[in-house]
């Protein structure tokens, strides 16, 4: 740290991590043998970052859910960081409280850089709008839930024999890089910050007990009002917030979190050594979301394996398919018209990078009671629509796609200059 500036080195490194009993499995990490540390930026604060490729191939440091001036510090296929190169990149960080991650994004290569281990969760903090009374102790209370799926050959990883070109899944549920992962919960309120940070596969998070998660917030921070749930949806790359109540449980007992019926994640109630449980308040975040007016932006999800499409084209890195302008509210309306494969159709989790969006409607009606917060990433199901509230406040050229990450990789991707 030197006055108002931060200073970090980021290396994207090979490792090896036990994640099977038996012979360790290789990978890759961020300043890790797998996935990464958290990485902490202060809103109103200067960041200076030295990336440092020890990979064998080109990669980028993509931030997603950081309202970044790309395309450079954004961290897009405009980026590339060659094998033993070293980049400098700087960027301000002014947005509110919220969990993003870290992921490499050199199309057509994100999606196998990904399952190696490439992600590392990342928080921003906002003073202003942090919330002091939700637990906050990183590791303690306040933990991430990293969701992935992954197949092992003789305890290696292999994607070109898994590869699948609609996504390719694993026969292996990970909870943080980790199967059968175990947490000792000591307080009695537990904060998760669950990231799907699955190729392709989506997380329907739930637990044997039933237990009541209280969703606080979304993708881009919190929610206006706190949501109770028993079973919580994600696509690839959604983000959710989640506090947990243990305290009418008693040392012993176990809550397992599963994705759909396999277990994922054993949540083990130690004694207690401190009392973290306070008054939610009533409203998290006031969000102002009664926005009519302004340009309408069409975006057509369509296809399935070497035919996915964004309004029936291939990304191309030269061509800009869309303008908006800088500090203007504008409609995006995406659709996924999937709808005429019946029983195959796919949802296409759609991203936009270089801003949150608020949803305005999903197929004419209000959207889920979870999705009134700031979002970057939505799934459509084929024959859905939504409408999104954008609204970028940095200039650059930004990459908008589908989230799984083998379409992203063929093409399923177009680009937006904001001016
Ligand atoms: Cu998760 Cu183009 O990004
Ligand atoms: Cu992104
Ligand atoms: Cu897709």
């Amino acid at each position: 740290i030197q006055g108002d500036t931060i200073y970090y080195t980021i290396r994207a490194q090979t490792g090896e991590t036990q994640i099977l009993d038996g012979k360790p499995t290789a990978t890759w990490g961020y300043d890790a043998s797998v996935l990464g540390p958290l990485i902490k930026f202060v809103s109103g604060k200067h960041y200076h970052l030295t990336l440092i490729n020890n990979l064998p191939e080109v990669t980028t440091w993509h931030w997603h859910g950081l309202d970044i001036p790309g395309p450079i510090e954004d961290g897009g296929p405009h980026a590339p960081v060659r094998p033993g190169e070293k980049k400098e990149i700087e960027f301000d960080i002014n947005q509110q409280t919220m969990t993003a991650w870290l992921h490499p994004h050199p199309c057509p290569h994100t999606a196998e850089q990904v399952w190696h281990g490439l992600a590392a969760p990342v928080a921003v903090i906002n003073p202003a709008d942090n919330l002091p009374q939700i637990p906050h102790d990183w590791g303690i209370d306040d933990i991430p839930i990293i969701f992935q799926d992954r197949t092992f050959h003789d305890n290696q990883l292999d994607y070109q024999s898994d590869y699948d070109m609609d996504g390719t899944l694993g026969d292996t549920a990970l909870v943080n890089g980790t199967a059968n992962a175990e947490f000792t919960v000591t307080r009695p309120w537990l904060r998760l910050r669950v990231l799907n940070g699955a190729n392709r596969r989506e997380l329907r998070l739930n637990s044997n007990d039933n237990i009541t998660m209280t969703q606080i917030a979304s993708d881009g921070g919190f929610l206006p009002h706190a949501v109770p749930l028993t079973k919580l949806m994600l696509t690839c790359a959604e983000r959710a917030e989640l506090l947990l109540d243990f305290s009418s449980y008693k040392t012993g007992d176990q809550v397992v979190l599963k994705a759909d019926d396999t277990p994922i994640l054993r949540l083990k109630v130690g004694d207690f050594t401190e009392d973290n449980r306070s008054q939610l308040p009533a409203t998290l975040k006031q969000i102002e979301r009664g926005f009519t007016g302004g340009a309408t932006h069409k975006v057509v999800m369509a296809g399935m394996d070497d035919s996915v499409r964004i309004n029936d084209k291939l990304y191309d890195m030269t061509r800009i398919d869309d303008q908006q302008v800088m500090g203007k509210n504008e409609i995006w309306d995406v659709s996924n018209t999937n709808d005429d494969m019946p029983g195959m159709g796919m949802i296409h989790p759609f991203h936009m990078h270089g801003m949150s969006f608020l949803v305005l409607s999903r197929n004419g009606h209000d959207p889920y009671p979870n999705e009134f917060g700031f979002k970057d990433t939505i799934g459509v199901n084929p024959g859905e629509h939504v409408r999104l509230l954008v609204r970028f406040s940095v200039p650059g050229i930004f990459m908008y796609h589908c989230h799984i990450l083998e379409h992203e990789d063929t093409g399923m991707m177009a680009q937006i200059e904001v001016i």
